[in-house]
Order: structure tokens, then sequence, then C-alpha cells
């Protein structure tokens, strides 16, 4: 399973980037808004320090415009996916774009009926919102799962990216599932590591190491 790091902070894409666990980056408007930066710079320094996809999302509704503005944000680096919502509009972009050779992330994926549409429009990446399902009491990881049942049935080559993640859990469980791709906050990530019985078990053995006396450096 890939990760990409769902964040436009450059310093906690580093961090995560230095541990080599880094495999693509998702930004979006929202969190373009919240790094205070320009959109255009801080996608080129992501670019330069992620080897992988790097989605920048146009913010245009009409196709022509999208395909206009994704073709900027595709001029930014080589390693730029295109990201565009899941309306018809964006799925007229996503053939546009896709047909030039761009790599295109389509957004704002909730059915598996909008699934089938973008594999058909050539994305690259379909993002299905785990949490934000989740959050109207639906179960985001049903839609994860029949999205993957269609995609292996045909033989779509889209890829599953697993987006809007909460918690670790959504992570583990999209794994399971069989999706290709999680974009998760930094924090999620880093939450990756975290149980309380390694907690427990190195507290123990550090106060065992206490009463030996030693030292190995
Ligand atoms: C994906 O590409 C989106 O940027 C992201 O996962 C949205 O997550 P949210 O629902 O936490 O805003």
């Amino acid at each position: 399973m890939k990760f990409f790091v769902d964040t436009a902070d450059i310093e906690a894409i580093r961090e995560l980037h230095d541990l080599g666990i880094v495999d693509g980056v998702t930004t979006n408007p929202s969190l373009i808004l919240k790094s205070g930066r320009d959109i255009l710079e801080v996608t080129k320094e992501i670019c330069d320090l992620v080897d992988g996809p790097v989605s920048a999302e146009v913010v245009a509704t009409g196709a022509d415009a999208m395909i206009e503005e994704g073709r900027k944000l595709a001029k930014i680096a080589s390693n730029i996916a295109v990201k565009v919502p899941l309306t018809w509009d964006g799925l007229k972009a996503c053939k546009t774009l896709s047909g030039e050779g761009h790599m295109v992330n389509v957004t704002l994926c909730f059915s598996a009926a909008q699934a089938i549409l973008a594999a058909k429009a050539g994305a690259t990446f379909v993002s299905p919102f785990i949490g934000r399902l989740d959050d109207i009491n639906l179960d985001g990881l049903d839609l994860i799962a029949d999205i993957r049942t269609i995609y292996n049935n045909y033989d779509y080559k889209t890829e599953i990216l697993a987006a809007s993640i909460r918690s670790v859990n959504h992570i583990s469980e999209a794994a399971k599932i069989g999706a290709d791709v999680v974009t998760a906050p930094p924090s999620v990530l880093k939450q990756m590591a975290a149980h309380p019985l390694t907690d427990k078990g190195l507290a123990a053995f550090m106060a065992d190491w206490e009463k030996t006396g030693q030292k190995i450096l």
C-alpha cells in the first residue's frame, strides 16, 4: 500500500519523507488555506521534495476552465496529479487531461457509481472520502470495498486512493480491503506507531534495565 500525506505543510511532509514513508502528497483548497502559502509556490516546493505524485486541485467548476487550470498546475512539475472534482464537468476535464498524458486524481467520490465513471474517464486515482461518509452515518469503508470489487471485476487500472482518513483504523481497514493508496494527515500517520502495550512494555524494560546498574554507552 502506498502512503500519501494529506497536507500542504512542508515541514510535516519533510519529517515523514525523511523517514521514507511518503509515496506522494495530496492537497486541496482547504489545505492550501491552512498553510497560508501561495498554491503555485508551495506545490512546487512539495514537488521538489517528494518524487511521487503530488495532487494539486483545480478550483474552476466548468470543464474548459478546469482544463486550463489543470494544464497550468501540471506545468509546476512532472509529478503533479491534477485533482478535479467528481462532477460531470470534472469527468470531462479528467478525460481531456488524462488524454494529454497528465495524472488525474478525481476527488470528492462518495459512491461506487461515481467511481465507475472516474475509471471510464481515465482517472489515475479516484479518491473516495471515508471520513465524510462516516460523518453522515454511512460506512466509508464499505464504499472502498465496493469500488475494489468493481475495479477488480473489470480490471480497471484507476488506483483507489482512500481519502478523508480520520483514524489509524481507517488505514488498517483500507489496507485489508485492498485500497491502492491512503492519504492521511501527518498526525494520523504518526499515530500508526503508537500502541499502549508498546508504552507499557518499554516502561517495564526500562525499569528492569535501571536495576541492572549497567550501561551500553
Ligand atoms: C483528499 O485528497 C482530501 O484532501 C482529504 O482527504 C479530505 O479529507 P477531510 O475530509 O478530512 O477534509
